[in-house]
């Protein structure tokens, strides 16, 4: 690809002679312009590899002008000579100041001109081999992050479906939650990225199960105290599993594990925070998790009606739950209800592929609210 030179000169007869001297060696196509403002038009739509200026015009001087073309995107680098007769020293600094790289003389044919005319030419042309490069690199760069980021994501919806799938029929649940959890940050104002990243962590609250005995997870009837004390050890031990990551998301995973079972009252564990004590990523899912447990059909109880749910979160804002999380909820009852029913595609990757039913042993023992507190 030929060096793109723009040449800005009021004299036609200068133009004339810098085109024909810039392209006599074929490596170069010049571009030329009397009028400085019409340059600075055509550089704004257009990529040059090195620019000739002249220091006096009408309109504006070659000073102005290299200031402006200094100022245009990916304009910082490009080679820029200024051809007058005025050489100055006050000019030359002028100049200089304003990003000029050379100065050339406007003296035709003189061998000085020619060398340094070849001189800025491979400048010009390596500064443009470089800025590709450069280019060329930051979108591998991007890919690669892109992919680690999708990476990230997937195998952290794959963790927390491995554990969803010992004490639920499809792990949609997981899905729900994190769908619910990001109506209501949106809905509460959070920053669009902490918004995506609670969406993303969501899925992490119930990791710790992973550790809690089958004959305990998988019981049908009531559970004993002990057995009770066992089942919220699930918190600590999701906290345990995900806490000291240097990976953002798991780090935010690891406070809604450890707080999700919180209570905005103080008579949640493990830790009986309250109120603003309690993340707020993990005040989110609280009601997104209870919501969708209350809701779906269990091995252990049936599902509850849709509007007793509601009117459970109402009765309990304040007390079990954020009163801003319930609100923010509540707000966009349509969307919920649409998730409730199943709708909404998955984003989430590879995911949409049908998940085997495991469990389908509906047995009923456990009361609805034994979801809204484990
Ligand atoms: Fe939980």
């Amino acid at each position: 690809m030929l060096t793109q030179a723009l040449l800005v000169d009021d004299s036609r007869s200068v133009l004339n002679f810098l085109k024909r001297h810039i392209e006599a060696e074929g490596l170069v196509e010049a571009t030329t312009f009397l009028d400085p403002v019409e340059a600075l038009t055509c550089a704004r739509e257009r990529a040059f590899d090195l620019v000739l200026v002249d220091y006096e015009m009408p309109h504006m001087d070659g000073i102005s002008f290299i200031r402006t073309f200094r100022r245009l995107a990916g304009c910082a680098d490009i080679p820029i000579a200024m051809i007058t007769s005025r050489q100055t020293d006050d000019v030359k600094m002028e100049a200089l100041q304003a990003g000029a790289t050379d100065f050339l003389p406007k003296q035709p044919q003189s061998v000085e001109m020619t060398v340094r005319l070849r001189n800025l030419i491979q400048l010009g042309a390596a500064v443009r081999k470089l800025n590709d490069r450069a280019a060329h690199l930051a979108s591998e760069v991007a890919a690669a992050t892109r992919k680690l980021g999708e990476r990230e994501e997937e195998i952290i919806l794959r963790l927390a479906l491995a554990v969803e799938y010992r004490d639920n029929d499809t792990g949609e649940h997981t899905l729900r939650v994190a769908r619910y959890s990001r109506i209501i940050a949106e809905q509460l104002g959070l920053p669009a990225r902490l918004c995506r990243d609670i969406y993303l962590a969501a899925p992490l609250h119930d990791v710790g199960k992973v550790a809690i005995p089958d004959k305990i997870l998988l019981k049908p009837g009531k559970l004993t105290d002990q057995e009770m004390a066992v089942i919220r050890t699930h918190a600590t031990i999701g906290e345990r599993i995900l806490a000291d990551s240097s990976c953002e998301l798991i780090q935010l995973g690891a406070q809604i594990a450890a707080g999700h079972h919180e209570r905005w009252d103080g008579a949640g564990y493990p830790s009986g925070l309250k109120a603003d004590e309690i993340p707020m990523a993990a005040r989110v899912v609280a009601v997104a998790d209870v919501f969708d447990a209350l809701t779906t059909r269990r091995p252990y109880k049936e599902p509850m009606p849709i509007e007793m749910a509601r009117n459970y979160l109402v009765e309990n804002k304040g007390r079990q739950f954020d009163p801003a999380c319930v609100e923010a909820f509540l707000s966009r009852w349509d969307e919920v209800l649409d998730i409730a029913a199943g709708g909404q595609a998955t984003p989430f990757p590879k995911a949409e592929a049908p998940l085997a039913p495991i469990i389908k042993c509906p047995v009923k023992g456990r009361s609805p609210e034994f979801a809204a507190t484990t």
